[in-house]
């Protein structure tokens, strides 16, 4: 068929439609090619060199997030050749990189010393190259500027996910490279703090780095990802829906990250990302509190709350018609919930009088 491809990776056999790359073929076959800079949510940008392949007949190795599969092509992915490139590749970035994985946040959730481990890495085979991170020049400060997001460029691998998921996805073009060569970074136009560029906040940067280069301020040395349970759950703070996962930690939440759902495709807005230090704030009411008449509040029960005010209901009812009373419910709640306030107020109430927050 001409809208497929037939081709053979590591020796096995694979169907794929046309346009697809050759690591789309990698997987559709289950065969994993390591990769930094591509995510699939993102246009292939072939700037790791990673993902390097061996395709039988063609001059040199090639990048597999980038290159179209095509119908014949035998593909392999572990020759010696490809493991010698990919280790040089990663002999290069860890060269210049601080080793800091005792301390770093990203210890344990971070490809690059995952791919380090895997490919015995070390940093000290470049040769003219000290691993001394203070030699090379990338010795950026700490950028804790802002309330929600830490930059440490000294451990940016210029992958550019950042760069291409605030521009691509977001839309909001906030951060992209400046400079050239070794003085190359990540950064707002003219270097401004994150809070004087058209930066949201959103933290889909900060998702999709593959480093610690990116970290959340709000759970910063509160527990890394092996040490807290991830549990996902829906966000309350719109009607979209999206899918996060809190960080729990001793019955704590110390952060949350977006996870993949229909809604949210692995993105979350500010809030979903960083808005959940009120769910433990010890300002948060426990009991209803119910006004007496000198203005003050006076802790109840739920029950005694209720008939209060099912009580007030009907006597507003009874005076002035049902039509005398309007509900309001909230885009925080379920859909059912939505549902049953409504059925409340036409059916129990008997007025239409009923509206949503989302519409306001
Ligand atoms: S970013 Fe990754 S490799 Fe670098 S110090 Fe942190 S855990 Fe280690
Ligand atoms: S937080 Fe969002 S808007 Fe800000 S730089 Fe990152 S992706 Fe762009
Ligand atoms: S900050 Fe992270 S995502 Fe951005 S270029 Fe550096 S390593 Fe890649
Ligand atoms: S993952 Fe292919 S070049 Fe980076």
């Amino acid at each position: 068929m001409a809208d497929q491809l037939r081709l053979t990776v590591d020796g096995r056999d694979v169907l794929v439609p046309a346009g697809a790359t050759i690591l789309g073929a990698a997987e559709a076959a289950g065969v994993e090619i390591p990769t930094l800079c591509h995510h699939p949510l993102l246009k292939p940008s072939g700037a790791c060199r990673m993902c390097l392949v061996e395709v039988e007949g063609a001059r040199g190795l090639l990048t597999a997030c980038s290159t179209p599969a095509s119908g014949g092509m035998i593909v392999r992915t572990r020759t010696d050749q490809v493991v010698a490139a990919r280790r040089t590749v990663l002999e290069l970035l860890v060269s210049e990189h601080p080793l800091d994985c005792l301390t770093c946040e990203s210890t344990g959730d971070c490809r690059l010393q995952d791919y380090a481990y895997e490919y015995s890495v070390t940093g000290r085979d470049v040769a003219g190259l000290p691993n001394t991170p203070a030699a090379d020049g990338r010795q950026a400060k700490l950028d804790d500027s802002n309330p929600f997001l830490v930059r440490d460029l000294n451990k940016c691998i210029l992958c550019g996910r950042c760069v291409r998921i605030c521009h691509e996805v977001m839309g909001y073009g906030a951060i992209d490279f400046v400079s050239r060569g070794a003085t190359t970074k990540v950064t707002t136009a003219f270097d401004v703090p994150l809070e004087e560029s058209p930066c949201v906040f959103c933290g889909n940067c900060l998702t999709i780095c593959p480093t610690g280069a990116l970290q959340a301020k709000t759970g910063r040395g509160l527990g890394r990802s092996f040490q807290y349970d991830r549990v996902r759950t829906i966000c309350t703070f719109c009607g979209v829906g999206c899918s996060l996962d809190l960080h729990v930690r001793d019955g704590r939440i110390i952060g949350a990250s977006a996870a993949e759902g229909p809604a949210n495709r692995g993105l979350v807005c500010v809030k979903g990302h960083f808005g959940h230090d009120w769910i433990q704030s010890p300002d948060r009411l426990t009991t209803p509190l119910i006004r007496a008449g000198d203005g003050t509040f006076r802790r109840a029960t739920w029950d005694e709350a209720l008939d209060l005010v099912a009580s007030r209901l009907a006597e507003i009812k009874a005076a002035h018609g049902p039509d005398a009373i309007g509900g309001l419910a909230s885009a925080k709640c379920t859909n059912e919930e939505n549902y049953l306030f409504q059925r409340m107020m036409r059916a129990a109430i008997g007025t239409n009088n009923v509206d949503h927050c989302a519409r306001l």
